[in-house]
């Protein structure tokens, strides 16, 4: 499968984002992670939709909205419109308001013409989010408890990669995204693409390395 390598933009010193957007992309990124926190569904607050809005015309690459936040049925219309490629929500964000809330994001996310994708938390099954895997272009298992860079990798989401792959090809959708956020490192990411996974988060790995261009196609080689 295509490996593909998301620098998370969380790790960026936020008062040059446009910099670092700018060399991500020579530095052979093939995605922008953007982590939205709100400071409720997760401690810290990041950023909104005007940040998508605004690195859009810096790069070619697709944004990639990892939204860690409540409701996020509100904020879909200011991702997509801000030019977001693909947008993730939270199976516990939208399990807490209703059974049916992840679905209604998924498809609002679709109604826009954005991909859209469902993630887990360490601790939720990844079968929980099966019923939506025909819906998702990607399915996001974290591999930290949201909120912060610079975690370490839970070992134990090695085994969520695996089942996800494998439903995935039993349902006929083999070449779906499955991205991994957490914790990933030029040590453990061949573990977790022969689990698995074909895209990988990389937000401390890549910025507090003096050679994005190394770390990044060690990454993906
Ligand atoms: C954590 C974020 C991650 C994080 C990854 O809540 O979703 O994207 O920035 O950072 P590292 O790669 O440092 O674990
Ligand atoms: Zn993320």
């Amino acid at each position: 499968m295509n490996i593909k390598i998301a620098p998370s933009i969380l790790s960026a010193d936020f008062s040059v984002m446009g910099e670092a957007v700018k060399k991500l992309q020579d530095c052979g990124a093939d995605l922008i992670h953007c982590d939205v926190m709100d400071g409720s569904f997760v401690e810290p607050i990041t950023f909104g939709g005007q940040m998508v809005k605004n690195i859009r015309p810096l790069t070619s690459l697709p944004l990639d909205a990892h939204l860690m936040i409540e409701h996020p049925k509100t904020q879909i219309k200011f991702f997509a419109e801000a030019g977001a490629d693909i947008i993730t929500v939270h199976y516990k964000a939208c399990r807490k308001i209703s059974e049916s809330y992840l679905e209604e994001t998924l498809r609002l996310i679709k109604s826009y013409g954005v991909k859209c994708g469902a993630v887990v938390n360490p601790d939720v099954p990844v079968e929980n989010i099966f019923p939506v895997f025909p819906l998702c272009d990607m399915v996001l298992l974290m591999s930290v408890y949201p909120g912060y860079g610079g975690q370490k990798f839970i070992p134990e989401v090695m085994d969520k990669i695996k089942k996800a792959r494998e439903y995935a090809v039993s349902i006929g959708k083999g070449d779906m995204d499955i991205e991994i956020d957490g914790g990933v490192t030029s040590a453990n990411c061949a573990d977790i693409k022969r689990a698995g996974a074909n895209v990988l988060v990389a937000g401390s790995a890549v910025f507090n390395s003096s050679d994005w261009t190394g770390t990044i196609s060690q990454l993906k080689a």
